[in-house]
């Protein structure tokens, strides 16, 4: 039975999956660590509007379980060496230079959390990847844990490896860890297996807790990412062939959706996926398939991210053309920055290929994003020149010659237009690259209406 559990990495999944742990599991004690004082710090933050990851609902659980089976740390070494079971939840970005920059996972961190479980851990301990990870990742743990296996002064030390990846999305985490279409679990020691499963038995009906081999586990994550994009991807490549040829993407979505083989979600045409997960897992199934010698099926799968990157681009050339061919120093509002409603995350949104794409053509923006910070998108589009934050769409809209939303957040489906047409500069667009606008009510208040996916 699992007392004590660690988690190393207090990001967008350690933070809200041992969240949840803790408030489903009060007899457990579990405690998340990071480095990264900054970020332990607003976890203990009194005030839970300061949490680091904002997620609808994980206030509340959070605020049920803190300082009591939940506790945010820097003391690592402590952390791991009282737990029975280790969660490793670090980044696993692209890496950006060395072999395979710009597709293979970067997994310094990975490795280095690894070796400091295998320092500092006492006793048996039960070491679970949950950060996504290439297949085989699992062995390479295995290696650096076994090297430090034996006796030691303060008794012996072993370890299990399992593969547990996790499906949350974001914006809907909490909903996503309290009833998970499946929990899936990789392993080869049973008993290990089963002391994982055990935990999530306490809130997860017994058939959505799936056990394969620790290999299938890893794959089946990007499998799962890779095929998620992919309808994305394939949806913005008709909603392209709708607007040339008066077909509307939403028809056809819901024609096709209706097919129970296809299924209805996922197929929202938009800006092109963002977030941090879905582009670097499919460049990640890439590297492996080249690596493995797969060139067709890498060159298949790699179809999907370039797919997404020409979307945004077309958006913020389509943009430019109907401005009568420039943008210079016109102003744009652009309405919503963060990758997806319902997150502060910017983490590869497409507002940073389309806004870069318009500072490109010398446009003014007026960036306004109800959960973003001016820090965060200075950072990312990599100037603080050619754009600035406003409070409100009304405040980004004066003067502007068009609204550009990017991102779907419930208010802008409920914005009354006629105000902010009124302090635009005619003739005046409406860009809807989500198709969440009320249309109608934009057009009556005089403005000319693009909206993704209708011809
Ligand atoms: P994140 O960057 O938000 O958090 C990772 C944290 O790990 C950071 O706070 C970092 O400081 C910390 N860290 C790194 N090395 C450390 C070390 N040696 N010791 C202590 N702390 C360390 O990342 P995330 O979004 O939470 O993603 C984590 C993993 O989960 C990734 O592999 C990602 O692919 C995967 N994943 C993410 C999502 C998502 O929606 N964000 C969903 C499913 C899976
Ligand atoms: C994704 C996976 O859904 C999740 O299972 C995995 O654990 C992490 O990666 P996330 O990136 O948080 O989750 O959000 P998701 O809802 O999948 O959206 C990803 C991107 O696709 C967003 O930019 C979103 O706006 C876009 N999207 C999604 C569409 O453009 N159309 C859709 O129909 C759905």
């Amino acid at each position: 039975m699992i007392q004590t559990i660690c988690c190393i990495g207090a990001g967008y999944v350690g933070g809200p999956t041992m969240a949840v742990i803790a408030d489903r599991c009060p007899q457990i004690q579990v405690t998340v660590v990071d480095l990264n004082q900054a970020r332990i710090d607003a976890w203990n933050d009194p005030d839970l509007s300061q949490l680091p990851v904002y997620e609808p609902g994980l206030d509340a659980v959070v605020g049920r379980c803190r300082g009591r089976n939940l506790h945010f740390s820097t003391a690592v070494d402590a952390a791991i060496a009282a737990a029975d079971m280790v969660f490793l939840s670090v980044n696993t970005p692209t890496k950006t230079k060395g072999i395979g920059a710009g597709q293979a996972s970067d997994l310094r961190w990975i490795e280095a959390s690894a070796r400091q479980v295998a320092a500092a851990a006492r006793g048996h301990t039960i070491v679970v990847e949950k950060s996504t990870l290439p297949v085989r990742t699992a062995a390479v743990i295995r290696t650096i844990l076994e090297a430090a296996e034996g006796d030691t002064p303060s008794g012996r030390k072993s370890f299990d490896v399992l593969s547990n990846p996790e499906f949350l999305a974001e914006g809907t985490a909490i909903g996503d860890l309290e009833a998970p279409d499946r929990v899936l679990i990789g392993g080869e020691q049973p008993a290990a297996i089963e002391a994982l499963a055990q935990i999530y038995g306490h809130w997860v009906p017994a058939e959505r807790i799936l056990r394969t081999n620790v290999w299938s586990s890893e794959l089946s994550k990007l499998t799962a990412n890779a095929f998620l994009a992919q309808r994305i991807s394939s949806i913005n490549s008709i909603a392209a062939l709708c607007e040339a040829t008066e077909a509307d993407v939403r028809e056809v979505a819901r024609a096709i959706g209706a097919d129970s083989r296809i299924g209805s979600k996922f197929l929202k045409a938009g800006p092109g996926f963002g977030g941090s997960c879905f582009q670097k897992d499919i460049l990640n199934l890439v590297y492996l398939c080249r690596h493995y010698g797969l060139s067709e099926v890498a060159a298949y799968w790699e179809s999907v991210v370039n797919l997404n990157a020409w979307q945004q681009h077309r958006i913020s050339a389509l943009l430019v053309q109907r401005l009568f061919g420039t943008v210079t120093s016109k102003r744009i509002a652009v309405l919503g920055f963060a990758f997806k409603a319902d997150t502060n995350d910017t983490r590869e949104t497409p507002a940073i290929r389309i806004c870069g794409d318009l500072l490109e053509e010398g446009a003014q923006l007026a960036i306004y994003d109800p959960k973003v910070s001016a820090a965060q998108i200075a950072a990312d589009l990599g100037t603080s020149e050619g754009w600035q934050m406003v409070d409100a769409p009304l405040a980004a809209a004066q003067g502007a010659d068009a609204v550009l939303v990017l991102t779907e957040w419930q208010q802008f489906a409920q914005l009354d237009w006629r105000p902010l047409a009124a302090v635009m500069r005619q003739p005046a667009w409406l860009f809807d690259a989500r198709a969440i606008c009320d249309a109608v009510a934009a057009r009556a208040a005089g403005l000319k209406v693009w909206r993704v996916g209708e011809g």
